[in-house]
């Protein structure tokens, strides 16, 4: 059945739709204006299926009012979607960034609650809602990305009720006790419930959520179902479960292979002063992070003299992110202030304590630095998943280097074989690093074989094709097919455990 918001052109029978777009606008100096991919294993992960669906892409160019007709870029066809500055400001660092990121991150950061932020929200997710709706052919599938757009499922299930709807959820979703706070709780909970299949990173992400849809609506949930019955409409079962997302492995260990980024990253090491030990933190620079924490823990050692800064240096890259969010600015600060310090210390002429970089570099660069590393150092507070743990798992083909990964993401729930740490108890850190640094290469290779093994098998397009399988088994009423995931929620860490063997 067609509805009245189906345009002419209304062509694509599979739509992404995210905030951004999976392509950048790069302007050059001399003021001409093209677009260059991003970096991200997304659009890796969903470009085969694009080409073979007949996929477009819906999102934003990334600049204020950038009203740019739909274009076709390497065989996807990208509709951008324009954001003025209030909205940027609003929906995008207010409410997006300084509302649900931090109350999504354990209230880590305190979320600001303004009404207006909360208006120009729906207003956006209507915006977006009604480009795909527009763009999108008779019964097709579409596939709804991150919290950025939470009520665009109901919106476009009302605009276009023939549609099959996808929601993955790039970060957690936060116990009951901390999502209630959130004045729009009700509103956000209802517009998820507008898809046929919601992925969650973890299990406890997605028993999180169901807990909520019973505190706060009329629906019933069993396992991953919920029974969504709405007046007027018919009754829906919603699927609400794990999907951990990945990376493009492959493509990362093919890298890692080429003799010139071995060359670059022997250069690397010696353009470190060839210390014996080489630690990398790689984050965007944001309070999830725990970067803060791992300077403390890194600081100490050296203050103590446990480690000295001829024979260890850390690493930093710390991507600018968010940047006119006082949270951010604020952290920022703290970060630079930090690493000055430890620097100006413990900083010999020849060595310096930490290399810190505060911008990104391309991905061959990345690959170079993962391999000059001895030590990964992952310490986010909370974080969906974290990628970067399974890029440096996935450049390893030496299986050399040590892995220590905080037990607050997402991925140590696979990556079991890490060195697991709590970033709140820094001497824990501290005993960590020193354990990493000494550990003999058997060990070493022992558990970064283990870690391969699952990262490369898990690969983002397994992930895909795994949920799209799940909206697909959904589409066609086959909930049986769907495998069931019964679990005590009261026992959350025996849940993660169990998913995770
Ligand atoms: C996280 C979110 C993404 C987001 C990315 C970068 O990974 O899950 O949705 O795109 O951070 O943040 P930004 O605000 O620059 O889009």
């Amino acid at each position: 059945m067609s509805s009245p918001t189906r345009s002419e052109n209304a062509d694509y029978d599979f739509v992404v739709v995210s905030n951004r777009l999976p392509v950048d606008r790069v302007v050059d100096a001399d003021g001409t204006a093209s677009w260059a991919r991003s970096p991200g294993g997304l659009v890796t992960a969903l470009e085969p299926v694009m080409r073979e669906a007949d996929g477009a892409w819906v999102g934003w160019g990334g600049q204020p009012d950038l009203t740019v007709d739909p274009f076709e870029y390497e065989g996807i066809h990208i509709v951008p979607v324009a954001l003025s500055e209030y909205e940027i400001e609003n929906f995008y660092e207010g409410f997006s960034n300084d509302t649900l990121w931090p109350l999504y991150h354990d209230v880590i950061s305190s979320p600001g609650y303004h009404r207006d932020w909360w208006e120009s929200y729906v207003l956006v997710n209507q915006r977006f809602a009604d480009v795909a709706a527009a763009v999108s052919a008779e019964n097709a599938v579409v596939w709804v990305q991150d919290y950025q757009l939470q009520l665009v499922p109901r919106m476009l299930r009302e605009a276009r009720p023939d549609l099959t709807i996808g929601f993955f959820n790039h970060i957690p979703f936060p116990p009951y006790g901390i999502y209630s706070q959130l004045p729009w709780r009700t509103q956000i909970v209802e517009g998820l419930l507008g898809a046929d299949v919601i992925g969650f990173q973890r299990v406890a992400d997605a028993t999180n959520f169901t807990r909520a849809v019973r505190r706060l609506t009329p629906f019933p949930t069993k396992g991953t179902a919920i029974e969504v019955s709405t007046p007027g409409l018919r009754a829906r079962r919603v699927i609400a479960r794990p999907f951990p997302i990945s990376i493009d492995a492959g493509s990362y260990e093919a890298l890692a292979r080429e003799p010139r980024i071995q060359e670059r990253a022997r250069e690397i090491r010696e353009g470190l002063g060839n210390p014996r030990t080489v630690m990398l933190g790689v984050d965007r620079l944001d309070y999830t992070k725990g970067i803060g924490h791992r300077l403390k823990a890194f600081g100490e050692l050296l203050a103590e003299g446990r480690i000295d800064v001829e024979d260890v240096t850390l690493v930093q890259v710390a991507n600018p992110s968010r940047e006119r969010v006082a949270a951010y600015m604020q952290l920022r600060d703290e970060i630079e202030l930090t690493v000055g310090r430890i620097n100006g210390d413990f900083g010999t002429i020849s060595h310096q304590a930490i290399s810190y970089h505060h911008h990104g570099y391309p991905r061959d660069e990345m690959v170079a630095l993962y391999l000059a590393a001895d030590i990964l150092l992952v310490t986010a507070l909370r974080d969906g998943m974290n990628l970067v743990a399974k890029e440096y798992v996935a450049c390893r083909f030496d299986e050399d280097g040590v892995l220590i990964l905080s037990e607050f993401t997402g991925a140590s729930d696979e990556l079991k074989r890490a060195l697991l740490v709590n970033p709140h108890d820094i001497e824990g850190v501290k005993e960590t690093i020193l354990s990493a640094i000494a550990m003999p290469p058997r060990e070493r290779s022992a558990r970064m074989r283990n870690m391969r093994k699952r990262v490369l098998e898990n690969d983002v397009a397994r992930w895909s094709s795994n949920f799209l399988q799940t909206l697909e088994k959904a589409r066609v009423g086959r909930y049986d097919r769907i495998a069931p995931l019964e679990l005590p929620e009261e026992l959350e860490w025996t849940v993660d455990r169990r998913w995770s063997n």
